[in-house]
């Protein structure tokens, strides 16, 4: 396995005296989709900073694919494409100059940069507004340019800074879609996000951090299995009876009316369990939702260190 990502003992102070990161070691391998999270102020953004160099780093060392970032400037940028948090591109500049400079930067020759550009802009959903200045974007297209521009040069680490902060439902959707085909064809992506849920659906592979240091850094499916109980709201075609029952060991349910329950089910239990009875009960249920978020819920935890 090639590693994309190898952060050793990064540390980060501010000139104003803030210690950032105190000590981060983090090893991302190629083809993961990695999720960092944490609280504002945990130093997400300055681990990205120190990725890209945008940011000094004040002690220990990062190296993308292998290569040292401080000593491989080059090669490390050219397999790198980063979203920032915020949107840094000029409000004044049009839509494809913005993607078209970018490739131009990365010494693309016009022809082929002429092609990836409408390539990412038509795939990103923007190739209509491409003569547009950028200022007329709404919050979601600016976005989605930041990423058009990050996968010009192609390369094989994305790293997106809180991708979807402030991005409608819908949209978030579609952006996890794209996000999920380039990784499908081997695109590594690294990104951070404090909503959790994304997380879950999103990534393989997580880390957490908090107050410049990592807390836990596992398998999204071992942190999610470290939850003993899971609770959902069921809503049944069929009227439930009163007093009812579901007869399983390690699940219990709460009647809320006449066609919603709540259900609580151990780690133990699978799901499917749960439903088989159902069936053998003669409940139909008609939908089913999470009642509390469970990464939320572990977060809170662990920050609180249970
Ligand atoms: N340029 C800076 N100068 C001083 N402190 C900074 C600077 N940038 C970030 N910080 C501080 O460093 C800490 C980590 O910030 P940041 O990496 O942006 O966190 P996150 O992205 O997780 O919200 C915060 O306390 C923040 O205020
Ligand atoms: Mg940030």
């Amino acid at each position: 396995m090639t590693t994309a990502i190898s952060i050793k003992n990064l540390g980060k102070t501010y000139a104003n005296g803030l210690e950032a990161l105190k000590g981060v070691s983090l090893e991302i391998e190629q083809g993961d989709f990695f999720a960092l999270l944490g609280p504002n102020g945990a130093g997400k953004s300055t681990i990205i900073g120190v990725l890209s160099t945008l940011v000094n780093k004040s002690s220990g060392s990062v190296e993308i694919f292998g290569k040292n970032v401080d000593t491989h400037v080059y090669e490390t940028k050219l397999d790198l494409g980063v979203v920032p948090q915020e949107v840094n591109f000029s409000q004044f500049e049009k839509v494809r100059d913005i993607v078209m400079t970018q490739a131009g930067y990365y010494g693309m020759p016009r022809a082929l940069a002429t092609e990836r550009c409408e390539k990412y802009l038509r795939k990103l959903g923007l190739w209509e507004k491409r003569d547009e200045r950028s200022r007329s974007l709404s919050g979601g297209m600016k976005r989605r340019l930041m990423i058009a521009r990050a996968l010009v040069h192609e390369p094989r680490l994305l790293i997106l800074d809180e991708p979807t902060a402030g991005v409608d439902i819908e949209l978030r959707r579609s952006m996890w879609e794209f996000l999920t085909e380039i990784n499908n064809n081997g695109t590594t992506i690294v990104l951070t996000t404090h909503y959790l849920e994304e997380a879950e659906q999103l990534c393989r592979n997580i880390a957490i951090i908090d107050e410049g240091k990592i807390i836990e850094n596992t398998s999204m499916r071992e942190l999610l299995a470290e939850l003993d109980s899971q609770t959902f709201i069921l809503d049944t075609a069929s009227k439930i009876p009163e007093n009812f029952d579901i007869g399983l060991e390690c699940a219990t349910v709460r009647k809320i009316d006449d066609h919603s329950i709540e259900l609580v089910v151990s780690g133990e239990l699978s799901i499917n369990d749960v439903f088989s009875q159902f069936d053998k009960l003669e409940v139909k249920v008609d939908g089913m939702r999470n009642k509390t978020n469970r990464l939320e819920q572990l977060f809170l935890s662990k920050l609180k260190g249970e």
